[in-house]
């Protein structure tokens, strides 16, 4: 069978977006540049673009591009040996990644909800950690299902199915354009009913102050690196999978620098929203704005609920935001499930229909997890081990394979043959020396403060069990995969660069 292909590169560019577009550019974003520097953190931030970024996400078009397959199969083009570095993350990023991650989406649907008659009336934090989540003491004390984060997986999931399981054209392409679009103008309404809030001044000088003196802190350009990392979707197979949908002949630089610019300035511009809301909070209560601020899960469900039940229309606007959270998060949903898919149907040639199926199924049982009571804690650990060791590990064993056990001179001919924006040697040099050694000594940082100090005051039991296994098991899965024989000849199937 034909292999499917976007009907158009704007489909795929919307897409790609989709995938990067996710609750990271809201939540993790804002708050970095806020501590790390405000408006100097675009320095670090735009020199991880451009040294690590994207030359990343050239490698991975590329790769999908012209070894025409998803990660597993790009890679076993490679080498058999190679195989496996294929299956981990896109094993890793489905049955852990995207557990948690429908977990989130399902709050935020829930939350939007809530937000038409602000239910968590004047005391949000109690609200979420104790009445929403009734979060439990330990990992180990897992306590019962809460039903309304049950609803929001079924809802979560089913949605998820219907777009994946309607194929790359109808499916992925069809929901992101109209996605995509979507986001970015509720997205817009927030910006701009937030700067004519009182206050939103106080907010916007502390996002965009500049503060040179913190870029002499390793931190904030270890933390510049990773966000890039992980806001591109790099290291996940995803975006391998989405290039290899493309025809023949298509710009691969382009579309990547397209890819890169979007998703950043998403980030700069929702940023706008989350500080405008932050200063008029500040301003409502009377505090500086350090005690208003706060990141990740803190910012969206306790200190953003707190400033819409003191917003005229806050509860409008609150359910605006949810909605554009769960926008986000869903398009990047459907990313990891279509690479897990794609990679299966490469390799053993299974009907998608009920492939897609049985992975929503198995997933969405796998996600009940933590809609239990502890399934916050075991989201924050499983979250740690995952993004912080999986897939900067997947990224440097990228670079290092392809950049040394490959042709990486063939792969820059073959983009520079079908792209304007041609590439330069030193494409060659960043791949083969300077992303690897970025992202190692970000690794080596985190195992140093992860062995100093358990992560997060959690049981080393916990960590061990719940965070290294889930990335063992999970490889353990990749090399058994990767072992079963090839069930349809695509591997035998030459590159496009050999052509
Ligand atoms: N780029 C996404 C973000 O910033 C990360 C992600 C991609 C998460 C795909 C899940 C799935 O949120």
């Amino acid at each position: 069978m034909a292999r499917e292909q976007w009907k158009s590169e704007w489909g795929f560019l919307m897409a790609a977006v989709g995938s990067a577009i996710g609750l990271g550019n809201i939540w993790r974003f804002s708050y970095l540049a806020y501590e790390h520097g405000g408006g100097a953190f675009l320095i670090p931030y735009l020199v991880a673009l451009f040294t690590a970024g994207i030359p990343l996400l050239i490698l991975e078009y590329a790769l999908g591009h012209e070894r025409i397959g998803s990660a597993p199969l790009a890679y076993a083009k490679i080498s058999r040996r190679w195989e496996w570095l294929g299956w981990w993350p896109v094993c890793f990023v489905l049955f852990g990644i995207m557990l948690y991650y429908s977990a989130v989406i399902a709050w935020c649907l829930d939350y939007f909800f809530y937000a038409f008659r602000l239910a968590w009336g004047d005391d949000p934090n109690t609200f979420f950690f104790k009445r929403f989540l009734q979060i439990s003491a330990s990992p180990a004390e897992l306590g019962e299902v809460r039903t309304p984060i049950l609803y929001g997986l079924v809802a979560v999931w089913g949605l998820s199915w219907w777009i994946v399981y309607r194929g790359v054209q109808r499916g992925i392409e069809l929901a992101n354009k109209i996605l995509m679009p979507t986001l970015l103008l509720l997205t817009a309404i927030l910006v701009f009913w937030s700067l004519t809030l009182d206050g939103a001044t106080t907010g916007l000088k502390a996002y965009v102050t500049p503060d040179f003196t913190r870029l002499s802190d390793p931190k904030v350009w270890i933390d510049a690196y990773s966000q890039i990392f992980f806001t591109l979707s790099l290291g996940f197979g995803i975006m391998i999978a989405y290039a290899s949908y493309l025809p023949d002949r298509a710009d691969i630089t382009g579309n990547a620098l397209l890819t890169a610019f979007i998703n950043c300035g998403y980030s700069l511009f929702a940023g706008i929203a989350v500080f405008a809301v932050l200063g008029f909070m500040a301003t409502a209560e009377g505090k500086p704005l350090a005690e208003v601020v706060s990141k990740s899960i803190g910012l969206a469900f306790v200190a953003y609920p707190k400033a819409m039940s003191l917003m005229p229309g806050g509860n409008l606007f609150g359910a605006v935001f949810f909605l554009c959270l769960v926008v986000a998060g869903l398009s990047s949903a459907v990313s990891i499930i279509e690479a897990f898919v794609s990679a299966v149907v490469d390799k053993f040639g299974t009907a998608r229909g009920p492939l897609v199926t049985g992975v929503c199924v198995l997933g969405f049982l796998g996600s009940i997890v933590f809609a239990t009571r502890a399934g916050l804690l075991w989201l924050d650990i499983v979250d740690h081990f995952l993004t912080h060791y999986g897939l900067v590990l997947v990224g440097v064993l990228e670079c290092v394979v392809i950049g040394w056990f490959f042709d990486l001179p063939m792969l820059r001919r073959h983009v520079n043959r079908i792209s304007p924006i041609r590439l330069g040697k030193i494409w060659d040099l960043l791949i083969k020396g300077f992303v690897p050694l970025v992202l190692l000594v970000i690794l080596a940082g985190d195992l140093y403060q992860d062995i100093t100090q358990p992560y997060g005051g959690y049981s080393w039991t916990a960590l061990i069990l719940i965070g290294r296994d889930w990335l063992l098991i999970n490889l353990a899965l990749a090399v058994f995969l990767a072992s079963r024989p090839w069930r349809t000849g695509n591997h035998r199937h030459p590159g496009r660069g050999l052509l």
